[in-house]
């Protein structure tokens, strides 16, 4: 392997630019070639690339969002879209390539591999941490620092007025976010799609902490949460059954996904980075790199997409018991 390639693929992550960073200079370091490829796989579709050495990756390690830009690409789910990537990769001369993205982004590279046998690697970017093969995801750590400081603003608002916040946070098929940002910003209840609440509990829940002496309360809940009722719906009807709140809505959308990464999130892309580089050099490729127990670890990509992380039962227990 003389020449890689490195691109973001799916939603953005604070920490993308460290990832991409990291590989860079990685072949920087062992003398390979490399090469950015813009907006994921629509740009491999149209041999939208960019040669990067060490100095094209100064100065966005703290930068959020990503400079290779990311998409979503349909084209690339279709036989002849992933046949014009293959052409435009052996064009340029590239002999493998490191995705940096989730579940959908691996679902492509694996399938490319499969028809073509180009060696790929994964690196898991996305603040919802919903991916298998790795405790952590890049973006995830930044994104529920981002939650817990907006939350901390409003619970001065909400206890000012005596108020219940329903809070929604990211999350479309995990509640991760929720669950973390939660416990650590004090929510009186954290509604998430592992664990469905249900209405009937969730009054009850309010009702006692009111008759506890609370005066205000922050419920999150996780966006893709089963509860059946989106956050607007859950004000109407706490306001009809438990007249007693003020209640109000705050949508935190995809703030999340943007800001300055965490010191966590940049020291994790920036091992993944290494680790996939030195894994295409080793020979080998279809694998995710991830983080368990402090060490970086691989894990085939089949496995990586085939379910989301389990949620962490016992976080799930503190929070019950911090809700007293
Ligand atoms: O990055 C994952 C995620 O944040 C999900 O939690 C959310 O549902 C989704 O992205 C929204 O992304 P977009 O608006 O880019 O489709």
């Amino acid at each position: 392997i003389k020449k890689i390639a490195v691109f973001t693929s799916g939603g953005d992550s604070p920490g993308m630019n460290a990832a991409i960073r990291s590989v860079v200079r990685t072949c920087a370091y062992l003398e390979k070639e490399c090469v950015g490829i813009y907006r994921g796989y629509q740009g491999m579709i149209e041999g939208d690339f960019k040669p990067m050495d060490a100095r094209s990756v100064n100065n966005i390690i703290n930068k959020g969002g990503t400079i290779l830009k990311s998409a979503r690409c349909e084209e690339f789910r279709t036989p002849e879209g992933r046949k014009k990537a293959h052409d435009q990769l052996v064009k340029e001369g590239i002999d493998a390539f490191v995705v940096i993205g989730g579940n959908g982004s691996f679902t492509g590279a694996l399938k490319f591999n499969a028809e073509y046998g180009f060696p790929v690697i994964g690196i898991p970017g996305t603040i919802d941490n919903d991916i298998l093969g790795s405790s952590y995801t890049i973006g995830f750590d930044t994104a529920i620092n981002t939650v817990v400081e907006v939350i901390d603003k409003i619970r001065d608002t909400a206890s000012s007025h005596n108020r219940l916040f329903f809070v929604e946070v990211m999350g479309r098929d995990v509640g991760h976010i929720a669950l973390n940002a939660g416990v650590g910003a004090g929510a009186e209840e954290i509604l998430i799609p592992e664990q469905n609440l249900g209405l009937e509990r969730l009054l009850e829940s309010l009702k006692r902490s009111k008759a506890s002496g609370k005066s205000s309360s922050i419920v999150i809940v996780a966006e893709g949460d089963k509860i059946g009722k989106n956050v607007f719906q859950l004000k109407e009807y706490v306001e009809e059954h438990l007249p007693i709140y003020d209640v109000r809505v705050s949508v935190l959308g995809h703030m999340q996904r943007g800001g300055s990464p965490t010191c966590f999130d940049r020291v994790l892309a920036s091992r993944m980075g290494v680790k996939a580089v030195e894994s295409l050099l080793e020979g080998k490729s279809n694998l995710m790199v991830g983080i368990r127990d402090t060490k970086m670890v691989l894990t085939p990509l089949a496995e990586a997409i085939k379910a989301h992380t389990e949620i962490d039962e016992e976080l799930i227990r503190v929070s019950d018991i911090m809700t007293t």
